[in-house]
């Protein structure tokens, strides 16, 4: 355990460490050359950038939600065991708040049962938040920031109970699927005591690397999906994101509305590619909105073709999502799932959509009522799953999250 207490020092991993390990394999290929018998594999993790990289826990916000996007998600929500109470969840908070401080840096949780899991963080993030059922059980139901509550019931949505809900929510982000699990196993190991898993999604984006910094991902569908999004550096990030209003606790603290989207895959492919490009305003090879020839044109919804329809299709996803006021935008930051096919070999693919946004009712709400009540796009989309949370703003060194809340 020793030897896993210390923050894993990337240089020596990438230098010394490295060239240790190297030589090791060197020489249990000479040995096993000479002995005929297969050498004991070594042992020291031979670390390359992603694995080591490291996101910062600490600071007014919690990480997870400005921070670009890792390969790897699972999100948990937990229902909570009856009593459990303010004192109980402040309990809870600092145990879980201690298990990601460690694993973020790199170091084993507490009573880590498999340290060697915990050495790779690979950005590992883990953001907390906190469902409408955690303030009536600690007692501070006035103290929930309005509108982190269920969504209103839309015509489109055919939810499930097994993936909506939930009192507690553990996001966990890795550029590494193992780093996620492991992670994964060391907070519900903590959670179980005071509640019961209600759902867990896994879900994925491209691995890290595979595409250069910045490029905007595609989606199961193979659209470039994130292209009108708050952008990290922007002025107007802060004021979309971060909470201002609302109870004081909550100040830089956000919220999350996860929905869980099934892709109808099979009558999407029946469609041709420039049905596709009408359903949603965008074109699929560059992402350019219908009235430009760039990714980040500008869309013009007022353009009109020869016949005098706009080009870009009034009831286009995009021209009914679309929020002028940049102040006003969600952060969307969301993952593809993919299950097992069905017996007749339909796929279970989806989208774990995640938005982030200051207050779910001026700035979701708006938004997912447009595109409830018409977007081309609802033909091969099927809401199944809804959850909200606040997310609390983060701490400083020593402090847990929730304690402005909870404390
Ligand atoms: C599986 C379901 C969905 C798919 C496949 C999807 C796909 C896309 C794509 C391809 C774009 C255009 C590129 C971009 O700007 O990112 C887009 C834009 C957008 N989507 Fe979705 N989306 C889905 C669900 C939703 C939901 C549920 C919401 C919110 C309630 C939403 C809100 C938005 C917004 C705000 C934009 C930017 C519009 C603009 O200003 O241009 N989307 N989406």
């Amino acid at each position: 355990m020793a030897a896993f207490s210390a923050p894993v020092s990337r240089r020596h991993l990438l230098t010394g460490g490295a060239l240790a390990a190297g030589g090791a394999v060197a020489g249990a290929a000479v040995t096993a050359a000479a002995t005929g018998r297969a050498a004991p594999a070594p042992t020291t993790p031979v670390a390359v950038d992603p694995g080591t990289a490291v996101e910062p826990f600490h600071g007014p916000h919690q990480a997870g939600v400005a921070t670009s996007p890792q390969a790897h998600a699972s999100f948990l929500a937990f229902d909570l065991a009856p009593g459990t109470d303010r004192a109980a969840l402040g309990r809870l908070m600092r145990l879980l708040t201690d298990d990601a401080v460690r694993l973020t840096r790199g170091q084993p949780a507490l009573a880590d049962t498999e340290p060697e899991l915990a050495v790779l963080p690979a950005r590992l993030t883990v953001t907390f938040g906190f469902g409408p059922g955690l303030f009536l059980a600690a007692g501070l139901d006035d103290r929930r920031p309005p509108s982190v509550a269920p969504l209103p019931a839309y015509p489109i949505d055919r939810l499930e109970d097994r993936w909506s809900g939930g009192d507690l929510l553990i996001q966990l982000c890795a550029d590494d699927p193992v780093t996620v699990a492991h992670a994964q196993r060391m907070l519900v190991k903590d959670a179980r005591a005071f509640g019961t898993p209600r759902w867990t999604q896994r879900g994925f984006r491209r691995g890290a690397g595979v595409e250069p910094d910045g490029r905007t991902q595609r989606n199961l569908l193979g659209q470039l999906d994130g292209t009108t999004n708050p952008a990290a550096g922007d002025a107007t990030f802060g004021p979309a994101v971060w909470a201002t209003g609302g109870p004081d606790w909550f100040r830089d603290g956000t919220t999350v509305v996860i929905r869980r989207i099934r892709l109808e895959l099979e009558t999407w492919d029946l469609l041709g590619r420039a049905g596709k490009e009408f359903a949603v305003g965008r074109r699929l090879d560059t992402g350019a909105p219908l009235t430009g020839t760039a990714e980040h044109d500008p869309p013009d919804f007022t353009a009109t073709d020869a016949t005098g329809f706009t080009v870009i299709p009034e009831f286009s996803h995009v021209a009914r999502a679309h929020v002028a006021d940049e102040e006003l935008r969600m952060l969307r930051r969301p993952y593809n799932y993919d299950g097992q096919p069905d017996a007749a070999g339909q796929p279970d693919s989806g989208m774990i959509f995640a938005a982030y946004q200051a207050d779910v009712a001026r700035q979701f709400l708006p938004v997912q009522q447009r595109l409830a009540e018409s977007d081309l796009l609802n033909e091969w989309t099927t809401p199944i799953g809804s959850a909200v949370f606040a997310i609390p703003p983060g701490c400083a060194e020593g402090g847990w999250i929730g304690q402005q809340l909870l404390g």
